[in-house]
């Protein structure tokens, strides 16, 4: 960041709470989360500067208070707060155009999720929407749901295309990305997901769509530097182990990272896949085999729960996060925000998620859209964790410990949002149940 990012003191903190380590926390570490009480925090050019007592704050920083009150450096009352790592949401899909609440009806009154797709709505709907619409509407679409998930917590957002299907829109999905991005205080990873189903010119002939990728969609996109990494829909019905080896083997030929949408409906190998290319995660995994999770654990690939999905298509089956943490394969979550499956951009709802409906502790859930998260897009280093040196991406959240973000069901809890130490969102409003 810039010199001229003023200095910022969070000072009084309730709790400080960040996850132990460095890297991936796997095992008993998914849940090792330091918490410090009363301390200040002091950001400066954008980095954490300092974590201490108040007394040995204003012994390092003995100008501060009195620049605070010049009005020269930011100050943020931590009083009744706790401060968390910038939340990172490492699966979405924000470019798209239309809407599918009909479809969300249609599934409150029983139809499924597959019916629904296989009479022409489902991800096909939101390809002819996002087709339509101009790069312009894509991008101001883009630009509303960062602005929404910034002020949830979120300061880095993976974010996919994938409602293209074809070189001109997937590019003009991942264009809009990156005009809304270049603007926008949350930091933007994009993700080229033109295998994300098969576009209705080559249902019939459905290896030419993947020779297009292979031979067309990934070197144009890689060549504009639009994509950092490359997903693949690996699904029964969908794309299949080997059409889905050849995309992202392709994908990693051209310098993007592979990752895969894996297991979500049936077993089909895709964690497997995932162990066999070293891909950054394998995400869904709800119907993941023991072998697929020996498979992860053997190669360190991280699993992306996705709880969402499974709440808004209201289905009782489930990421199996235990059996996960307990093989050591590094366990995340995500939004996966997207218009047809799950239509949230609230990382603190999926957190709620995590932990009512997947049983984790409240410190695996933070571990796992902080820490874990961040190493998933290869910010290990930068963000995730609090500490002196790294970027100063900060949540604070309204309530003075960090059970509140499991205990207040349903609320936005974000008192405070500071991107590359810039306070980038502050809450309309007092939300705390109690002072
Ligand atoms: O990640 N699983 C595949 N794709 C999306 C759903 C997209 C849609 O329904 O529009 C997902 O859940
Ligand atoms: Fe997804």
């Amino acid at each position: 960041m810039s010199e001229t990012t003023p200095d910022l003191l969070i000072h009084d903190l309730s709790e400080l709470a960040s996850p132990a380590g460095e890297g991936f926390s796997t095992g008993a570490a998914q849940g090792a989360v330091e918490r410090l009480r009363g301390v200040d925090v002091v950001c400066r050019e954008g980095r954490i500067a300092f974590v201490g007592s108040g007394d040995e704050r204003r012994r390092r920083f003995p100008a501060l208070d009195a620049e605070v009150a010049a009005g020269t450096a930011v100050a943020l009352d931590g009083r009744g707060r706790t401060l968390i790592p910038g939340f990172v949401d490492c699966h979405t899909h924000l470019p798209w155009a239309g809407r599918r609440a009909d479809e969300l009806m249609r599934r409150l009154g029983g139809e499924s999720y597959q019916e629904i797709a296989a009479a022409g709505g489902g991800i096909l709907s939101t390809v002819a929407a996002t087709r339509a619409a101009e790069e312009d509407l894509l991008a101001a679409n883009v630009e509303r749901r960062l602005d929404a998930m910034l002020a949830h917590g979120t300061t880095t957002a993976e974010v996919k295309s994938g409602y293209g299907l074809s070189l001109e829109h997937e590019a003009k999905q991942l264009r809009a990305v990156r005009r809304a991005a270049s603007s926008h205080a949350v930091r933007v990873l994009p993700t080229l997901l033109a295998a994300h189903e098969f576009p209705p010119e080559h249902r019939d002939d459905r290896d030419r769509w993947v020779d297009l990728i292979v031979d067309e969609v990934v070197p144009a996109i890689a060549e504009e530097g639009l994509a950092r990494f490359c997903d693949v829909f690996c699904e029964r019905g969908v794309f299949d182990v080997e059409q889905s080896r050849r995309v992202l083997e392709s994908g990693r030929r051209h310098g993007l990272v592979p990752r895969l949408h894996a297991d979500e409906f049936v077993d089909s190998g895709g964690a497997e896949l995932a162990a066999e290319l070293g891909a950054a995660s394998a995400d869904h995994l709800v119907a993941v085999s023991e072998a697929g999770i020996a498979a992860m654990a053997a190669t360190g690939v991280a699993a992306v729960g996705l709880p969402g999905v499974a709440f808004f298509l209201r289905k009782d089956e489930a990421v199996p996060a235990r059996r996960l943490i307990e093989a050591n394969v590094p366990f995340v979550l995500a939004t996966d925000c997207n218009p047809g499956s799950s239509h949230t951009v609230s990382i603190p709802f999926i957190v709620q998620l995590g932990v009512f409906r997947l049983g984790l502790s409240i410190d695996e859930a933070l571990v796992a859209v902080t820490a874990n998260a961040a190493a998933v897009l290869g910010l290990a280093g930068e963000v995730g964790r609090i500490t002196e040196g790294r970027i100063a991406d900060l949540v604070l959240v309204d309530g003075p410990e960090l059970e509140e973000l499991a205990y207040r069901l349903g609320a936005n809890p974000v008192a405070a949002v500071v991107r590359a130490g810039r306070v980038a969102h502050r809450a309309a409003f007092e939300q705390r149940m109690a002072v």
